[in-house]
């Protein structure tokens, strides 16, 4: 899960990392009030999306008053930022900029590392300074078991090339952005740009935090930082349902057991959808997970099924710990449950724990909408023509 900058801004703030005040407005009145709140002095009013370059595409202004602070939210508020509408702005105290530092703490699964990465040219784009400057771009290894201490810290900043004088306070900075990172189950953690102001102080301007969703579990509070708002609807119920689960945007319905068969599942539907007409592509994805009951198989069919862009569906299913036989129960099951709603094609491949018992059921049920299919190939080739005859295609 992404953070919005503000609440990156929060999360430093908890953990002691220097920040400047800034308020959420979603109007330009509140704009208005909040620059008054901050003092009625200069303020910076930012863009809230979660996406980078804001600041190019016309969402970071200064404003030298409440009046003004009012005018730049209305600018921005509404904005289309890279597919992101811009719906609330942070009014930001402004600061007396000297100079501009990058820096970013993020997990390097490749080599099962942290990995921090610092530049005194700091401000503008990471990717374009990395291609173009690499040698102002220093990568340092962190030990996970370790976590970015002062040691790290202040190979970091002697690496980066500070001046003598910045170092132990841009090192403290980058322990305490190393505590957040470790604190909060961060896979990134980026400030760009960290700065140093006119009068000596190392101030994290900006922040960009994700966060593991694998470690959801341990932060009850992360609810509240969710924004179902900008969230596709049928992911947010799927994860209430604690389904796994990504939407795509063909119109083949997936669903499989484990994410290794689901995924090649995708790549094997894609590939008989490539030369029909109208391309027909996969949906979603959508993994049921080992020894999943019947109740599970029937959740996820339904999500699936309420997909307006999905006209027909492929099971597929390779019992190992999942039964077959409970997987036949669930297409049942949802069926029974959708009734005459149910007008999708459900093509059903299973094969492994359970298969004969799974099969008989669904042979027995004999539904006019499920087609039972022998191999993975099989299927896709059904679910891909299925799906290009319903685009027209033939
Ligand atoms: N509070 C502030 N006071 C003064 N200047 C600021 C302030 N916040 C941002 N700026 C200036 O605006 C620039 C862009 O701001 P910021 O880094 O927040 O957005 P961005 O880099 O465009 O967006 P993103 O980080 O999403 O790509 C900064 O590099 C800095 O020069
Ligand atoms: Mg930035």
């Amino acid at each position: 899960m992404d953070l919005y900058e503000h609440q990156a801004r929060d999360l430093f703030e908890a953990g002691g990392v220097p920040v400047l005040r800034g308020v959420v407005a979603r109007t330009p009145a509140e704009a208005r009030a909040a620059a008054e709140a901050l003092g009625g002095g200069t303020v910076v009013v930012k863009a809230q999306v979660k996406t980078g370059g804001r600041g190019k595409a016309g969402g970071v202004k200064l404003a030298h008053s409440p009046a003004e602070a009012a005018d730049r939210a209305a600018d921005i508020l509404g904005l289309d930022i890279k597919g992101h509408r811009v719906r609330a702005v942070m009014v930001a105290e402004g600061a007396d900029i000297a100079e501009e530092y990058y820096f970013s703490l993020l997990l390097d699964r490749a080599n099962r590392r942290y990995l921090a990465l610092c530049s005194r040219s700091g401000g503008m784009d990471i990717e374009a300074l990395a291609a173009e400057h690499p040698d102002q771009l220093i990568r340092h290894p962190i030990d996970p078991r370790v976590g970015l201490d002062a040691a790290a810290a202040a190979a970091i900043v002697a690496e980066t090339g500070f001046a003598p004088e910045d170092r132990a306070e841009i090192a403290r900075v980058l322990t305490l952005l190393g505590t957040v990172y470790a604190d909060a189950d961060a896979t990134l953690v980026e400030v760009n740009p960290l700065v140093k102001t006119t009068d000596g102080r190392i101030i994290a301007l900006d922040g960009k935090v994700s966060l593991d969703e694998n470690a959801g579990f341990r932060h009850p509070e992360w609810a509240a930082l969710r924004d179902v708002s900008t969230e596709n609807p049928l992911e947010v119920r799927a994860r209430a349902r604690g389904l796994n689960y990504v939407k795509l945007d063909g119109q083949i319905g997936i669903i499989g057991n484990g994410a290794g068969l689901v995924m090649s599942t995708l790549d094997v539907v894609a590939y008989a959808g490539e030369d029909l007409p109208g391309t027909p592509r996969p949906a979603n994805f959508l993994d049921i997970g080992g020894g999943a009951s019947s109740r599970v198989m029937a959740d996820g069919l339904d999500i699936i099924l309420s997909d307006p862009q999905v006209s027909v569906v492929l099971v597929n299913v390779f019992g190992g710990i999942t039964a077959c036989s409970e997987v036949a129960k669930g297409i049942r099951e949802a069926l029974k449950q959708l009734g005459n709603r149910a007008t999708k094609p459900i093509v059903v491949r299973l094969d492994g724990n359970a298969v004969a018992v799974g099969l008989a059921i669904l042979e027995e049920y004999d539904h006019p909408l499920v087609r039972l299919e022998k191999t993975m190939d099989g299927a896709a080739r059904a679910v891909a023509e299925l799906a290009s005859a319903a685009m027209g295609g033939n």
